[in-house]
């Protein structure tokens, strides 16, 4: 279905909240025959919608599929641009790899690769992120800001306090953040954030942010290495949560912060990054590539970049590093 199609008729089920949509206002809504809008429905029906369907009152949707198409996002999604346009894989590489070959052929800001499993997930530091079908949430979205290059990390901070939020109001659990880009759930990893840039000299061309987001997984489906550390919104919550909705809820709370840094600059998103944090006014191990530093954590600086405070009193900033706290 084209996406332009599909977008106006879950916009028309949208506003209809639940209720019947005639068949009479989809054809006039996509200037289509009332033998097309049997096709359009059926297609959705195949994607796992369950569409009912009764004389002269038209269509309603009964039930969404637990699903991460475009059809499942878009249905109900409250934002201008972010996520407007979604490029959906039941099985790739690489979201990122997509990603930053659809900025290289020009796709417009704010759009969304979604994948339900990736088979070469790429983590931070060149790690394998594990990325298993069906049970998580492994997403990129282009970026197009019109900022300099040594600000670019600031949106990764950005990315996790519209994750803390945004999985927040879809589960009612509390993340918090860890140094740079970890999103904790009671002290273990739920997700990760992979921000890469296409840049030249001091000019961005876009900036690509990989979101890993552990949803329905149960403890046994991890690998051995990191099932000490890691955990999921299902494990968590003792039930499973539709990826779709978390999805939704984190693209409206990132373009609300986006469009408010872009606006405003990163003051504010600052602030709320520090209120989320587990490890500011703790003592903590950054590992960097040049050795390790001890000290107290006592924020974030403009670039983003942690400031530990050493038992000899001194102010390192520390831009990349795993952390232990
Ligand atoms: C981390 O190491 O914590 C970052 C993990 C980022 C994983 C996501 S999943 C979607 C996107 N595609 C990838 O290959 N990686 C990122």
């Amino acid at each position: 279905m084209q996406s332009e199609i599909r977008r106006k008729l879950l916009a028309a089920f949208s506003e209809a909240d639940g209720g019947y949509v005639s068949g009479q206002k989809i054809s006039e809504l996509l200037g289509c025959s009332r033998t097309a809008v049997w096709k359009h429905i059926e297609e959705l029906r195949k994607e796992g919608f369950v569409l009912e369907a009764v004389r002269r009152k038209g269509y309603r949707i009964v039930k969404t599929p637990e699903k991460i198409t475009a059809n499942e996002i878009q249905l109900g999604l409250q934002t201008d641009f972010i996520g407007q346009n979604i490029v959906y894989y039941d099985t790739v590489d690489s979201t990122q790899k997509i990603a930053h070959e659809l900025s290289q052929k020009g796709a417009e800001e704010g759009t969304l690769v979604v994948a339900d499993e990736q088979t070469g997930g790429r983590g931070r530091m060149a790690r394998v992120w594990y990325s298993p079908k069906g049970t998580g949430i492994w997403m990129s979205i282009i970026l197009r800001p019109n900022i300099p290059l040594q600000k670019t990390p600031q949106l990764t901070l950005l990315t996790a306090v519209a994750l803390v939020e945004g999985i927040e109001e879809a589960t009612g659990l509390s993340p918090t953040i860890k140094w740079p880009n970890d999103i904790l759930i009671n002290g273990k990893k739920a997700v990760g954030i992979l921000t890469e840039l296409e840049a030249e000299a001091d000019q961005v061309h876009s900036v690509i942010i990989g979101i890993g987001i552990n949803v329905n997984q149960q403890i046994d489906e991890f690998p051995e290495a990191i099932r000490n550390t890691a955990t999921s919104i299902a494990i968590e919550k003792g039930e499973k949560i539709h990826r779709a909705l978390i999805i939704q809820k984190f693209l409206e709370r990132f373009e609300k912060w986006y469009t408010t840094y872009l606006e405003h600059g990163f003051k504010p998103i600052k602030l709320l990054w520090e209120s989320y944090s587990i490890s500011l006014n703790k003592t903590i191990h950054a590992r960097t590539l040049s050795g390790t530093v001890v000290g107290k954590a006592l924020g974030i600086n403009e670039e983003g970049a942690l400031l530990i405070e050493t038992s000899e009193g001194k102010i390192e900033k520390v831009y990349s590093a795993d952390i232990d706290i």
